[in-house]
């Protein structure tokens, strides 16, 4: 389950696809793991170059190279901190036959997998739209999975990683979905997807797939994440969800890290800048939040989440 005193976790997507990675991850000073995600069988993903970082964050096509979820089952095995699989797989249904695969693992081995963070967002995959962004399709997913869930008596956190939604009933029609469903957490937000950095220099796009768009991170999507941590944040207080919110997006500082918390986040995923800097960032992060914390007497996480003030 979530450590109660370390909120941050690695975003999936960055070095957390092979055993070397994970081990890294698991060596440092992260609180939970999360694996990237992972389909049926091992991928190796879209043509190179498929990611780019500048100064303002980062863009991506990676197109889902993953070791098959096999593999990030057995790596249960070596990971020693809280440890979340993050599942995509190539259209719904494979993603539904990963979660029952993965379910029934957790049955019948003695092992621990905290949670599954189900991938409703990724944008990268050729002629393929993202089930976060098509409700009805939306809705039917969770009605299988947790279908599929009650199958089984061991329950591990159920989580979905969703995209940014960037109009405001959006969020309360995926709210109100999300509400007939016992969903433990959702990670806000995913890339923004299908963004277009250039290399104005050499007139050229600076990743190769898709004509040259893919998933934006970093500086450049911090203030989606926010209103999309707080719309969530304030729905859900409305309608009394009790649903875990993690928030991702452009977290590089201990002070991005004190906003989101301030936005309702009750805990944190880094994707550019742990790509940027690696597992340091995470010991760095959180005792740059200590020292604003320390600053501002505040004891617990809880005086501060989600008390953002409108002016
Ligand atoms: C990939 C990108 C994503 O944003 C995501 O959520 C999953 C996979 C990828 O291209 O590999």
């Amino acid at each position: 389950m979530f450590p109660d005193n370390n909120i941050f976790l690695n975003a999936s997507g960055p070095k957390c696809t092979t055993q070397d990675e994970l081990i890294n991850l698991n060596n440092s000073q992260v609180g939970s793991i999360v694996s990237k995600s992972c389909t049926l069988l091992e991928r190796s993903g879209n043509e190179e170059p498929r990611y780019y970082h500048n100064n303002m964050g980062s863009i991506n096509s990676m197109g889902l190279p993953n070791l098959g979820h096999k593999f990030y089952l057995e790596m249960s095995k070596k990971i020693s901190k809280p440890y979340f699989i993050s599942i995509a797989g190539l259209n719904c249904d494979e993603s539904l036959e990963i979660v029952e695969k993965v379910l029934k693992y957790i049955e019948t081995n003695e092992t621990k997998i905290d949670g599954l963070e189900i991938n409703l967002s990724c944008p990268n995959i050729i002629g393929k739209g993202q089930i976060g962004y098509d409700f009805e399709v939306m809705d039917k997913y969770f009605l299988d999975c947790f279908t599929i869930l009650k199958k089984y008596s061991k329950k591990p956190l159920i989580g979905f990683k969703l995209p940014p939604y960037f109009e405001i009933h959006h969020f309360d029609i995926v709210s109100d979905i999300m509400k007939k469903y016992p969903i433990d957490f959702i990670t806000c937000i995913n890339s923004i997807g299908n963004g277009l950095i250039i290399d104005f220099t050499k007139k050229k796009t600076c990743i190769r797939p898709k004509y040259g768009v893919g998933g934006i991170g970093g500086d450049y999507v911090k203030p989606t994440g926010l209103s999309n941590v707080w719309n969530f944040y304030l729905n859900f207080k409305k309608k009394n969800i009790k649903i875990k919110i993690i928030g991702c997006g452009g977290i590089k500082k201990g002070q991005d890290a004190y906003e989101y918390l301030l936005c309702g986040a009750d805990y944190l995923q880094i994707g550019t800048q742990f790509y940027r800097e690696d597992v340091v960032c995470f010991k760095r992060i959180s005792e740059e939040l200590k020292i604003i914390l320390n600053y501002n007497k505040i004891n617990s996480l809880e005086e501060i989440r989600g008390k953002l003030e409108v002016i």
